[in-house]
């Protein structure tokens, strides 16, 4: 059975499900679930003792489907497998959804469809405003920290990693329903600090801002920078600065006014750059989500107190340490994670250590979820061990780090200029941006493209294609930053998808008046036309599995299939000439029009636009 468009259905919980607006939404059954139902039914039937066994339903090249279940279940049962899954075939119910179902080799089901389902189910997708992906049932609280370049300091590839899965991720899971809490874990403490203010109060002008300053983002890096390089030099060279600093770095963490107006105004400097760099990256950095470092200054001491007082930290050598097992150095010395160094100073494992405690205790978080580069990877795993023999994490809450690898440059080396210097974020994307604009134009003149749009169009394709290079690859892998490829129209880009969105829109433009898209249910559809329905069709299940894995490669891969799929379709069957006649037209125009929002929906998530027309 296929659910009807407008059909009104009820969630799990047995209410019904609104939407925001108050209409009811259609939380779609996919055919995948329909047919997992139907077989496990039969199954059961079958075999009284597989009752709850798992029919191991996949995608098939055979047919749509194919049931692989029965062969252990016959295994188990001791009965031929061909036989029971010919006793599987009589149970299954006779209606709409199923069109065919063979056995075939030792005692697969390969099963078919109907056409009428699938248009049927897309119809019940298209009604709704959220293409039918359910909310969770019971959405949890996820604090997701990523996006966390440090101040005073220019953001470099790894920031660039971060805030691209960070905020991908975010957009999912908040599709889904969890309720994300985004936080920007900032560098903004630590004893730098005292030597720039230092050297602020000595040379007061030093971040005075130049009147009507063109690039305000740049300029105020580029402020920072001096000032940075500058106090650096004198702290090298003046062991009385040195002194002076160091005194200021325990004002600063005492909290003394004078002081922390003037970190403040770092703080405030390095905010301009990031905005502008975010900006670039059209991704949102809310002021009340960055919580840096400093955030958690007040909690440090009672969070090494604490740490002291369950004897999971001990003294060692001057340094509150904690210790494990499994954790050794080169020399098969235990390496401790240090929480207060031998100078008084907290490092690092103390902020981190003190927002898990905010997180859980404050935020009542039951997921934390850390994007960060891989090389963290052991600081983590201490922190979070630390943490749980400290009651911080209970069993109920997970903390995943979630490592991202390293951004080759064509060499294969971690990517760095002709001069050997670490890459600046911003000449990338411009880059991006520069070379997407030239591909956009050459097809933009040919079909009409005013200068502005070529511009809007080029910073989306290039801005696109940055991200889309960085979501395509699975988390934990390096990849090599190669923008020709980036930006290439075939392939697995976002350019390719893009256009492909675009397609979509320039065949509504050509319609004539009366040409609507509408489902028919009651036409035979083509093989083109079959297949892109059933992959528009797990949408639902693509984004359900990225919240659940936290992998958004999946979701890139399952779009790049979706334009690959309508691409086919497009070649394979005219639309607006069908030769079915209006029917036909009407319902090819509904899969464009599905395909089309299906494409921007899955890209916005990934924080990727999609320009009207390419
Ligand atoms: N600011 C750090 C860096 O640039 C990343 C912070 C990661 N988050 C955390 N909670 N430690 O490497």
């Amino acid at each position: 059975m296929y659910v009807a468009a407008g059909t009104t259905r009820v969630g799990e919980s047995g209410r019904p499900i609104t939407s925001s607006n108050g209409s009811f939404m259609a939380s779609v059954a996919s055919l995948s679930a329909s047919l997992q139902q139907r077989v496990s039914a039969a199954l059961a039937a079958a075999v009284p003792s597989a009752t709850g066994a798992d029919p191991l339903l996949r995608r098939s090249d055979r047919a749509d489907f194919q049931a692989n279940g029965v062969l252990g279940l016959a295994k188990k049962a001791k009965a031929n497998p061909r036989e029971l899954a010919g006793a599987v075939v009589t149970a299954l119910p006779a209606d709409e959804l199923i069109a065919e179902v063979e056995v075939s080799g030792p005692g697969f089901l390969n099963i078919t469809v109907s056409d009428a389902a699938i248009v049927g189910t897309l119809a019940a997708r298209a009604a709704d405003d959220r293409l039918g992906v359910p909310l969770k049932d019971a959405p949890g609280t996820t604090v997701v920290d990523y996006a966390q370049p440090n101040v005073a300091k220019e953001m470099h590839v790894g920031h660039l990693r971060s805030s691209v899965i960070g905020d991908a991720l975010c957009k999912v899971l908040e599709f889904g329903g969890e309720q994300v809490v985004r936080r920007h874990h900032i560098g903004d403490w630590g004893t730098q600090f005292g030597m720039l203010v230092q050297y602020l109060i000595e040379h007061p002008h030093e971040l005075d801002h130049a009147a009507d300053e063109k690039d305000a983002g740049e300029a105020s890096m580029s402020r920072l920078d001096r000032l940075y390089k500058a106090s650096g030099a004198l702290f090298k060279s003046d062991e009385a600065f040195k002194e002076r600093a160091r005194r200021r770095v325990v004002d600063l963490q005492a909290g003394d006014p004078e002081t922390l107006a003037l970190w403040q105004r770092f703080v405030d400097e390095s905010k301009i750059y990031f905005d502008s760099v975010y900006r670039k990256l059209d991704i949102e950095i809310r002021d009340e989500d960055i919580v840096g470092e400093s955030g958690y200054n007040d909690m440090l001491a009672e969070t090494c107190d604490l740490l002291e007082k369950s004897g999971v930290a001990v003294w060692s050598n001057g340094a509150l340490c904690v210790f494990f097992d499994d954790v050794k150095g080169k020399d098969g010395e235990p390496v401790p994670l240090i929480v207060r160094k031998t100078d008084g100073g907290y490092g690092y494992a103390a902020t981190d250590l003190s927002a898990i405690r905010n997180r859980t205790g404050e935020l009542h978080a039951d997921t934390l979820l850390y994007v960060v580069d891989v090389r963290q990877t052991l600081h983590f795993r201490m922190v979070f061990e630390t943490a749980r023999r400290a009651g911080w994490l209970t069993d109920d809450v997970t903390a995943r780090h979630l490592p991202f690898g390293t951004l080759l440059g064509k060499d294969g080396k971690p990517f760095k200029t002709r001069a050997g210097e670490s890459v600046k974020l911003e000449d990338l994307l411009d880059e991006a941006v520069q070379r997407a604009t030239a591909v956009v134009r050459e097809k933009g003149e040919k079909i009409g493209l005013t200068e502005d749009e070529i511009r809007t169009n080029g910073e989306q394709v290039g801005i696109g294609a940055v991200k889309y290079a960085d979501l395509s690859t699975s988390l934990g892998k390096d990849y090599v930053f190669d923008l020709d490829r980036m930006v290439s129209l075939n392939g697995d880009t976002s350019v390719y998808i893009q256009y492909a969105y675009a397609r979509t829109r320039s065949i509504f433009r050509k319609a004539a008046e009366g040409q609507r898209p509408a489902a028919h249910p009651e036409l035979a559809l083509e093989p083109s036309e079959r297949a892109l329905g059933l992959h528009l069709d797990a949408f639902a299940e693509t984004l359900a599995e990225v919240a659940e894995v936290y992998e958004p490669h999946r979701l890139a891969s399952y779009l790049f299939q979706l334009a690959s799929l309508f691409t086919t379709f497009y070649e394979q069957c005219p639309v607006l000439t069908a030769e079915g006649g209006p029917a036909q037209v009407e319902n090819r125009l509904f899969l464009c029009e599905l395909t089309a929002r299906t494409l921007r929906q899955g890209l916005s998530l990934l924080g990727i636009r999609t320009p009207e027309r390419l």
